[in-house]
């Protein structure tokens, strides 16, 4: 299976990839994380994408395509792969079917104000990049269950940040759901059940 996640940022992409990738023996791949991961180990790329992501822009479409297109060809990908937050541009998708065929682009929906408070409440590991949901209310550290690291919040999760991005998506990502709709390959999830009542409604949509 080759699929593609949609949805605004905090639908839950991540989080539900984590599952299909496990359930169907799938490569996830979160162009996000490995930005993140350019981030952290300070390479060139890295510094030029930290400013981007976190004012809540979007990094240049031909840095991510060849990201991915690089990326695709690794051996675990043979038995299929799950795009987490890419294709993000019409041109994105368009550069993405020159390179490979796709059998489903999964679109996840919530509402903006469900999202807001989703991001507010995310905290991630920094080491093992496990995400979880808090109490924002608590006075209380919060740590990995995997690791014991102590989590800490995303640096583009700031409030204005996330309405920034919502712009972003409304903007430039939301256009794909037509994209892939005309080419028959859109399928809808609504977004605001529990996890498990997500994931089983995307279970159902791929095992049709
Ligand atoms: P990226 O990391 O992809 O961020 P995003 O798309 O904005 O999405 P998020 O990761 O914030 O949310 P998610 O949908 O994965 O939700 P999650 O599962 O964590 O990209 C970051 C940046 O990198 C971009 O802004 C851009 O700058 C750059 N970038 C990345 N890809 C790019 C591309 N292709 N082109 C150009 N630039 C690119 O869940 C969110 C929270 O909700 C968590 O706390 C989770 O525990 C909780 N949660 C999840 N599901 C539920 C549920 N059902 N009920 C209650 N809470 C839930
Ligand atoms: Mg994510």
């Amino acid at each position: 299976m080759k699929l593609i996640l949609l949805g605004p940022p905090g639908a839950g992409k991540g989080t539900q990839a984590a599952k299909i990738a496990e359930r169907y023996s799938l490569a996830h791949i979160s162009t996000g994380d490995m930005l993140r991961a350019e981030i952290a180990s300070k390479t060139p790329l890295g510094i030029k994408a930290k400013s981007l992501i976190d004012s809540g822009e979007l990094v240049p479409d031909e840095i991510i395509v060849g990201m991915v297109q690089n990326r695709i060809q690794q051996p675990d990908c043979q038995n299929g792969f799950l795009l987490d937050g890419f294709p993000r541009t019409i041109a994105q998708a368009e550069n993405l079917l020159g390179f490979s065929d796709i059998d489903c682009a999964v679109c996840i929906t919530v509402p903006d104000e469900e999202i807001i408070d989703r991001m507010a409440r995310r905290r991630v590991c920094p080491v093992c990049k496990n995400t979880y949901s808090v109490d924002v209310n608590s006075a209380e550290h919060f740590f990995c269950e995997a690791c014991g690291a102590e989590l800490v919040a995303r640096d583009d999760d700031k409030p204005e940040t996330v309405k920034h991005r919502l712009d972003v998506y409304a903007a430039q990502t939301f256009p794909l759901v037509n994209f892939f709709r005309e080419k028959g390959l859109l399928e809808e999830v609504c977004g605001s059940g529990t996890v498990d009542e997500v994931a089983q409604s995307i279970f159902k949509i791929l095992e049709k």
